[in-house]
């Protein structure tokens, strides 16, 4: 077998700009309106396809280097449902944390997708990828697509949205204790115990006051920089942020004073917008100006774990595969 080029992709995190829940289905999935970001925190995969059989993947950093990746799982799908033949070689160099609500296992899932996609005999049709990425994970079809991007369904149906401006981005959870990994299994657990009146009108009530809430703040985020200096939004914005919120916020700010505390300091730190992304632990600030949040993040260094990051726009995400000797 000719051997196949060596691919190295970048798999970036996301956030969420809002998280509704609606009801659970039959399928025990939740009904969810989400808008999700790509940001340049990533990690890294090396992906190559060798003489031989089977998987292997080694990690640097921190997370299983077994069959419960992720990474590995996406390999093992796409090498059965794309008829790829050889041993799946993966390196994955982990810099996203788990448990974060920042989707670090998804992307490195659509990662390994992408690549295998292209050492395909025959490649797949961009849908069946998607679909192939659903089965692996709500989050995986947004983390194949990037960039600002609709979720519908459980997350699932993905609908590609026009690019937001360049917001740099300050993420922070706690250290230890509290900041240890958010189960998304448990966090929807003790969503539906205390929320156990959701109807699927009340769903779609829920449903339709998203909808029109994405478009009166798609724009505010839209806005040119510079018209952005301060806290506010242009049109509005705090009132619009009241309305596009995560619904895991309040459960998880009840888990300990810490998510609060964090709220409060980037909120202080002047950050334009501030919440929790996915069920947790990590959240995110957004500040029009860089110095503004590199100073935000070494802040937050102190006590707890931050990161500075910035919006990764589709053009973007799409050079995020290349070919590597
Ligand atoms: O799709 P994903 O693997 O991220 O889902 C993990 C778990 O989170 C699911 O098994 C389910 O319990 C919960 N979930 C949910 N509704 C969603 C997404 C996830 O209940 N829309």
């Amino acid at each position: 077998m000719a051997s196949a080029p060596r691919y190295r992709v970048r798999a970036y995190a996301k956030i969420n700009l809002g998280l509704n829940i609606a009801q659970r289905r039959p399928d025990g999935f939740h009904e969810l309106r989400t808008i999700l970001q790509t940001i340049s925190l990533a990690d890294d995969l090396v992906i190559e396809v060798r003489r031989g059989r089977g998987i292997s993947l080694t990690v640097t950093g921190d997370a299983p280097a077994d069959s419960s990746n992720l990474a590995w799982r996406a390999a093992a799908l796409a090498a059965e449902s794309w008829a790829i033949r050889g041993h799946v070689a993966l390196h994955l160099t982990k810099r996203i944390p788990a448990g974060a609500g920042l989707g670090g296992g998804s992307s490195d899932a659509a990662a390994v997708l992408r690549a295998l996609a292209l050492t395909a005999r025959r490649p797949p049709a961009p849908a069946a990828v998607l679909a192939l990425g659903a089965q692996l994970g709500s989050d995986v079809p947004a983390l194949l697509l990037g960039g600002t991007v609709l979720g519908l369904g459980r997350g699932e149906e993905v609908y590609t949205l026009a690019d937001l401006a360049p917001w740099h981005c300050v993420l922070a959870m706690p250290r230890g204790g509290a900041g240890k990994a958010i189960s998304t299994p448990e966090a929807y657990a003790r969503w539906d115990l205390h929320h156990p009146g959701l109807t699927p009108l009340a769903a779609s009530a829920t449903i339709m006051r998203f909808c029109s809430l994405v478009q009166q703040v798609l724009p505010a985020f839209r806005a040119p920089l510079t018209v952005t200096r301060n806290r506010e939004f242009p049109s509005g914005g705090s009132k619009v942020h009241a309305g596009i919120e995560n619904d895991f916020q309040p459960e998880v700010f009840s888990l300990s004073p810490d998510f609060p505390r964090i709220h409060r300091q980037l909120q202080r730190a002047s950050a334009a917008w501030v919440s929790l992304t996915g069920s947790g632990a990590a959240q995110f600030g957004l500040f029009a100006e860089a110095g503004r949040a590199a100073q935000a993040a070494a802040r937050l260094a102190v006590r707890d774990r931050s990161w500075h990051a910035r919006f990764v726009p589709r053009s973007q995400f799409l050079r995020g595969v290349s070919v590597v000797s």
